[in-house]
């Protein structure tokens, strides 16, 4: 269980987000204070062209966070179209997003290259938020654990911290699809995960942030986030907008 830290509050803004966006993310600045003050971490991940302007917005303020929604494995060089983890860090990140079933379905990428982002993210003093999660097909021929096993093992590299790491546990038949598992299917997930985590890094494996994904939205937020070692959410759809965004988080304050 993660004792010290505190739960973390994520919103993936995907390829969502122009300047006139930064008016939803002043909202949640300046409601975010009540939130954030005591019970949950808050974060928005937009997309990398908004980072800084963002960073702009929330002034000396630091009651969300920010971060990066992918990174590249190198600092700097010949990559057309690829951002790297300093640059992300350069213009206000604190967090970046590793191995999005997105990532891993529309960009070919695999765990061997998960890992070195997060290699890259620890390199440039971001914490590593990492997906993983199964497909419907995989779910329904019962292999959602050893699929689940398999891309925590391949993506991350030894000697991971709490501080340094989160878990995203999400099913990528929930990802925009309104769908979500059971109570007792995400349990079981996360438990997975806990035991495979604790067993690899010990006592910083048992603290490390175990977030679920996947549909989460105020109406099932109390419900999911109660849950046996879910210790926040990723969301997509429902942080595009304030009222939505917080609203889960407040979840926390009850
Ligand atoms: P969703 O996306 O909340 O829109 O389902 C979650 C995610 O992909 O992180």
């Amino acid at each position: 269980m993660a004792r010290h830290l505190k739960p973390l509050v994520a919103g993936n803004w995907k390829m969502n987000g122009l300047a006139r966006s930064q008016s939803e993310f002043r909202k949640m600045v300046n409601a975010g204070a009540s939130i954030s003050g005591a019970k949950c971490e808050l974060l928005i991940c937009p997309p990398a062209q908004m980072l800084y302007l963002l960073n702009t917005v929330r002034g000396r303020s630091r009651r969300i966070g920010l971060g990066g929604q992918d990174c590249h494995a190198e600092v700097s060089g010949a990559h057309t179209g690829d951002i790297s983890a300093e640059m992300l860090k350069d213009a206000g990140a604190t967090y970046v997003i590793v191995g999005h079933s997105e990532r891993r379905q529309d960009h070919a990428e695999g765990s061997t290259s998960v890992l070195q982002k997060v290699k890259a993210a620890e390199r440039a003093g971001l914490r590593a938020i990492v997906c993983v999660g199964e497909t419907e097909k995989e779910r329904d021929a019962g292999k959602t654990l050893r699929v689940i096993g398999d891309q925590l093992k391949r993506s991350l590299p030894d000697g991971r911290t709490a501080a340094s790491t989160v878990i995203a546990y999400e099913p990528v038949w929930a990802i925009g699809t309104g769908r979500t598992p059971t109570v007792s299917e995400v349990g079981a997930v996360h438990k997975f995960i806990r035991r495979k985590l604790a067993g690899r890094f010990g006592p910083e494996g048992e603290e490390m942030r175990l977030l679920y994904g996947g549909s989460v939205k105020p109406e099932n937020a109390d419900e999911l986030l109660s849950i046996a070692n879910v210790n926040g959410a990723l969301i997509g759809g429902a942080s595009l907008t304030a009222k939505d965004f917080l609203a889960i988080a407040a979840v926390y304050n009850s």
